[in-house]
């Protein structure tokens, strides 16, 4: 996966060379390049933002350095037509923007890209991009954007290239993704309902999230399966050596080497933490996916499964 990340702080992203997502960039699962915006800015303080239309506090970013550097990292040539008005990606390109020809099967982008990103070599002659190159998409981080969950981390890590744009202060001038949106798909997302001074941090929370999705980063997949969120529940808790802490004893049934029973006591517990923990997400399961010893389960935990068909 190609990722471009611009950003006032480029300082911000050095935790990206370390532990999996480092490895993930050394193996070349993930090309990561992170842009300074002040390269795109031509005045002798290399200004970036200034004060909102209508007044109020605070600083909004300019949007020429913004168009510039998209400009560089998305250039039209490589985006030619712009959106249809429904909002898909010009023909050629399936509704989820991946390149339905000529995509290595590991989703890469097909050799011929520049590292940095700026336009490759090969572009078709009436300068259209070459089968297959994926449009990025544009994503800027923002409190006022859609939730960031597991499920849309599967879904971005199912991108060949994703751009990020930080805001900083009160944000981006709107125009930059506006005219952003007539060519390529732009996604305002949000950490949670909390505010930060900028996007870099919700940058790295999100590439760690969609890193670990891409194919031969994590050693055991396995693990993706049983993970908080992958069903819709919370994990049970975990446990390791010594079996006696402090007082505190890891539970008998995972000592016992019963497996049958093992699964069933992490599922009890995964059903009874999200009830307790997460009501929002209890009340979003699929009725029919809890069985009648599910609902035994929670039943003795003390909380009604939601009403529909039990599964056998
Ligand atoms: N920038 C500022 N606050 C944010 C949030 N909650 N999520 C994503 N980006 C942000």
């Amino acid at each position: 996966m190609r990722v471009d990340v611009v950003s006032i702080f480029p300082e911000y992203f050095t935790p990206l060379d370390l532990s999996l997502v480092g490895r993930a960039r050394a193996n070349g699962v993930l090309r990561l390049a992170v842009h300074d915006l002040r390269s795109w800015t031509h005045d002798v303080h290399r200004t970036v933002d200034d004060t909102p239309y209508g007044g109020g506090p605070g600083m909004v970013m300019r949007p020429e350095p913004w168009g510039d550097a998209l400009d560089a990292l998305a250039p039209a040539e490589l985006t030619p037509g712009g959106l249809s008005p429904d909002g898909l990606a010009p023909d050629g390109l399936a509704p989820d923007g991946l390149a339905p020809d000529g995509l290595a099967p590991d989703g890469l982008a097909p050799d011929g890209l520049a590292p940095d990103g700026l336009a490759p070599d090969g572009l078709a002659p009436d300068g259209l991009a070459p089968d297959g190159l994926a449009l990025p998409r544009l994503l800027v981080p923002s409190p006022a954007g859609e939730p960031f969950t597991q499920a849309m981390a599967h879904e971005l890590a199912g991108e060949s290239h994703l751009l990020f744009a930080c805001g900083r202060y009160e944000g981006i001038d709107q125009r930059v993704l506006d005219h952003a949106a007539t060519r390529m798909r732009v996604t305002e997302v949000s950490l949670g309902d909390y505010v930060l001074f900028g996007g870099e941090v919700a940058v790295l929370v999100i590439l760690e999230a969609v890193t670990r999705l891409l194919p031969g980063v994590l050693g055991n997949a396995g693990s993706l399966d049983e993970e908080s969120h992958a069903h819709g529940l919370l994990e049970a808790p975990m446990y390791t050596k010594p079996a006696a802490w402090r007082g505190h004893e890891v539970p008998e049934v995972l000592r016992s080497g019963d497996h049958g029973r093992i699964a069933r006591w992490r599922r009890d517990e995964a059903l009874a933490r999200t009830a307790t923990r997460r009501p929002d997400m209890f009340a979003a399961l699929d009725p029919a996916s809890l069985d009648k010893r599910d609902r035994a389960a929670l039943d003795r935990a003390g909380f009604q499964a939601p009403p529909g068909h039990v599964a056998k």
